[in-house]
């Protein structure tokens, strides 16, 4: 069920590179939340009023606060740093969208992420150690900095292995998962934050036969499927021959990368 609440700031500081993270006090939307499902921000000032999307990068123990890591970038997101202090309050919608299926059995999962599409996968990996499932985690960014989350893994006791740009061991994070497939057997694969790795995920769960899924990140405005701004066009079978426009806000923005047909192609 959505909820609309104002919530409490309790932190809005800078995080780590680019990134700042923003804590809301919110138990009606932490308690609900599943991993991969959407918050939606409003932010004071910002002019047209739109709302700003969001992953939720962790939810606390208690399931009462829930946290952002958010790139500043532009206008809105700039705003943000400082028209949500802390101590003040923050209007903010969710949980939207569809989140990450966990199927039951599953024994082992990849979670890959880029950027600050990271932050959308650690609620998944908290969850996964709540299962027991084991987590490999592949982790890349732009500079040192800008990689966040391998710490959460490293927390949970899961490996992870990291890649910035320029290093010239690997090519891109999936190298190495491709290497670690050929030894060991996966149940399924997880994806942020780029299109490129969005691809090799697609290609290496193909080959083994398993579930992958990936997080979109699309403009929007209204955040739950009323004003159509959020529109891609997927795959609707597994050959690719039948194709249909899907609001990401609602049938995302977590999609099977089968769906996603540039990571198909
Ligand atoms: C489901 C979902 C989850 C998201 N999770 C996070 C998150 O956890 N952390 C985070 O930092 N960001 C996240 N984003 C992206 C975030 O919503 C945008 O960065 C933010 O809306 C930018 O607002 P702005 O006003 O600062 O930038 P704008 O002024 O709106 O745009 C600045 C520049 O960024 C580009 N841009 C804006 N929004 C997007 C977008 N969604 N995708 C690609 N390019 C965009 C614009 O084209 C423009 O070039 C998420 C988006 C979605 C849809
Ligand atoms: S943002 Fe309005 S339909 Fe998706």
């Amino acid at each position: 069920m959505l909820q609309q609440v104002n919530a409490l700031v309790t932190i809005n500081r800078p995080l780590t590179g680019d990134y700042w993270l923003i804590e809301l006090e919110a138990p009606s939307i932490a308690g609900l939340l599943s991993p991969g499902q959407f918050v939606n921000i409003r932010i004071p000032g910002l002019v047209p009023f739109l709302r700003r999307p969001f992953s939720v990068y962790r939810v606390n123990k208690e399931r009462r606060r829930l946290q952002v890591a958010y790139k500043m970038l532009g206008e809105g997101t700039r705003l943000m740093t400082t028209a949500l202090s802390e101590g003040g309050f923050c209007d903010v919608i969710g949980p939207l969208g569809k989140g990450f299926s966990l199927p039951e059995q599953a024994k082992r999962i990849a979670v890959i992420g880029r950027g600050i599409g990271i932050a959308a996968l650690p609620t998944l990996v908290d969850l996964a150690a709540t299962r027991n499932i084991d987590v490999r985690g592949f982790l890349s960014a732009r500079t040192p900095p800008n990689l966040i989350g391998a710490d959460i893994f490293a927390d949970h006791g899961f490996p992870v292995e990291t890649h910035v740009d320029g290093d010239r061991n690997v090519q891109v994070v999936t190298d190495l998962l491709q290497a670690e497939i050929s030894r060991t057997s996966f149940d399924a694969i997880y994806v942020c934050g780029s299109n490129r790795l969005t691809r090799a995920a697609h290609r290496l769960a193909q080959q083994a036969g398993i579930l992958s899924e990936v997080a979109m990140e699309q403009h929007m405005a209204c955040g739950f499927g009323d004003c159509h701004g959020c529109v891609i066009a997927v795959n609707t079978d597994r050959e690719g021959t039948e194709k249909a426009w899907r609001e990401v806000c609602h049938y995302g923005p977590v999609f099977q990368t089968w769906e996603i047909i540039n990571a198909s192609a």
